[in-house]
C-alpha cells in the first residue's frame, strides 16, 4: 500500500501587514527587510481568528480538493507551534468544527519542521493499513507568541494553514510520498524558544531566536535532508522538477538553490515575499499554490524540505502519480 497526497488546501488570514506598517512600529525600514529576508508582507489573524480556525478553512478546502468528506477521515494530525490550547488539542477542535466524526485526533510539534513530520505520520499510518485517509494540518498562528517591539523577530512571521489529505485510495490521482527524512539536534535547543506553556515557565510569552546561529544551521541542514531523501529514494538531483524549502528568508533559499546547481532557479518556489515565515504552515501553503498553479505531470518529483526549532530538519519527495497506487 502506497500513500500518497490526494488534495491540498491553504487558507491565508486577511489582513496584511506590510513593511511599511513595520516602520511604524519598530526601528526598522523596507530596505533593511527586503535585503535581509525577502519580505514585502505578511497576513495576521483577527483577533477572533485561532490556529484551530485557520486550520479548519485550509482542511476544508484540502478535503473538497480531494473530493471525498470528512466523514471519510480516519486520523487527523495538526503540526503547530501555536495551539489554541495545551490541552484540548487543535486537532480535536478541528474534528469537531469538520464534524470529523470517525477521526482520531492529534497534535505534533516540530516546529517549522511540522508539516514534513507529519507526513511521515500520516504515510506511516496509511502503509500500515491503520487508516484510509489521513488529513494532515499545519497552521500559525504566530502572531500570538511576536513580541511586536522586538525588529529583530516581529519582521519576520505571519499566520497561516495549509493542509493536505494523505490516502491509500487507489482510484485517486495525486503525489506519492516516495521517500522521506527527519532529523533533530536537541543540542541546539536554545537557537529557538518559546518560553511559556510547558511546565517550566509560566509568563514568558514572545519567541526568541538567535537569528544568525539559526541561519547558518538552516542552508546545512536542509540542504542533506533533501540529498538524503534523494538517496533513499534512489534519485538525483536532476531528477527534481520542484523545490520548495521553508519560507524562512530569501536569502536562506537562494543559498539553497545555489547549492543544488542543476536545478533552474526558477524551479525553486518562494511565497516568502508575500507570507512571511508562517512556521509549520510554510511548506504546505507553497505546495497548495504549486499545485494550483502548475500543471504537473505524471512522474514529476517535487521535493520538500523544512527546518526549524528543536532544532527540527527533514525533507520529503513527493512523485506525481495518476496510476494506481
Ligand atoms: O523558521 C525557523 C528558521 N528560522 C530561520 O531560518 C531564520 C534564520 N535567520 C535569519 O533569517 C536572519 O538571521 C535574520 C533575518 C533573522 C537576521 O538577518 P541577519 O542578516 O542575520 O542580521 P543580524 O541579526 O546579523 O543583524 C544585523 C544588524 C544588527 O545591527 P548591528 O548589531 O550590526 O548594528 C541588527 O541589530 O541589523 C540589525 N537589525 C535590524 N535593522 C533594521 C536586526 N533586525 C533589524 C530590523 N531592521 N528589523
Amino acid at each position: 500500500m502506497k500513500a500518497k497526497i490526494i488534495g491540498t488546501g491553504s487558507y491565508l488570514p486577511e489582513r496584511v501587514l506590510t513593511n511599511q506598517d513595520l516602520e511604524k512600529m519598530v526601528d526598522t525600514n523596507d530596505e533593511w527587510i527586503v535585503s535581509r529576508t525577502g519580505m514585502k508582507e505578511r497576513r495576521i489573524a483577527g483577533p477572533e481568528e485561532f490556529t484551530s480556525d485557520m486550520g479548519a478553512a485550509a482542511a476544508r478546502a484540502a478535503l473538497a480538493d480531494a473530493g471525498i468528506s470528512a466523514d471519510e477521515v480516519d486520523f487527523i494530525i495538526v503540526a503547530t507551534i501555536t495551539p489554541d490550547y495545551l490541552c484540548p488539542s487543535s486537532s480535536c477542535l478541528i474534528q469537531t468544527a469538520l464534524g470529523a466524526k470517525k477521526a482520531a485526533a492529534m497534535d505534533v510539534q516540530a516546529a517549522c519542521t511540522g508539516y514534513i513530520y507529519a507526513l511521515a505520520i500520516a504515510k506511516s499510518f496509511v502503509e500500515t493499513g491503520l487508516c484510509k485517509n489521513v488529513l494532515l494540518i499545519a497552521s500559525e498562528k504566530l502572531s500570538s507568541v511576536t513580541d511586536y517591539k522586538d525588529r529583530s523577530t516581529c519582521i519576520l512571521f505571519g499566520d497561516g494553514a495549509s493542509a493536505c489529505v494523505v490516502s491509500s485510495d487507489a482510484q485517486k490521482k495525486g503525489h506519492l510520498i516516495s521517500s522521506i527524512c527527519l532529523a533533530s539536534d536537541g543540542e541546539q535547543s536554545d537557537l529557538i524558544v518559546i518560553p511559556s506553556g510547558g511546565c517550566r515557565t509560566s509568563a514568558q510569552h514572545y519567541l526568541k531566536m538567535a537569528g544568525n546561529e539559526v541561519f547558518k544551521h538552516a542552508v546545512r541542514r536542509m540542504e542533506s535532508a533533501c540529498r538524503e531523501c534523494l538517496n533513499l529514494a534512489g534519485l538525483k538531483e536532476t531528477d527534481i522538477s520542484w523545490l520548495i524549502p521553508h519560507q524562512a528568508n530569501i536569502r536562506i533559499i537562494d543559498a539553497m538553490a545555489k547549492r543544488f546547481e542543476h536545478l533552474p532557479p526558477e524551479r525553486v518556489f518562494k511565497t516568502v515575499h508575500k507570507y512571511g515565515n508562517t512556521s509549520a504552515s510554510s511548506v504546505g501553503i507553497a505546495l497548495d499554490e504549486l499545485l494550483k498553479q502548475e500543471q504537473i505531470q505524471e512522474g514529476e518529483k517535487i521535493l520538500l524540505t523544512a527546518f526549524g526549532g528543536g532544532l527540527t530538519w527533514g525533507a520529503a519527495l513527493l512523485t506525481a502519480s495518476g496510476e494506481s497506487a
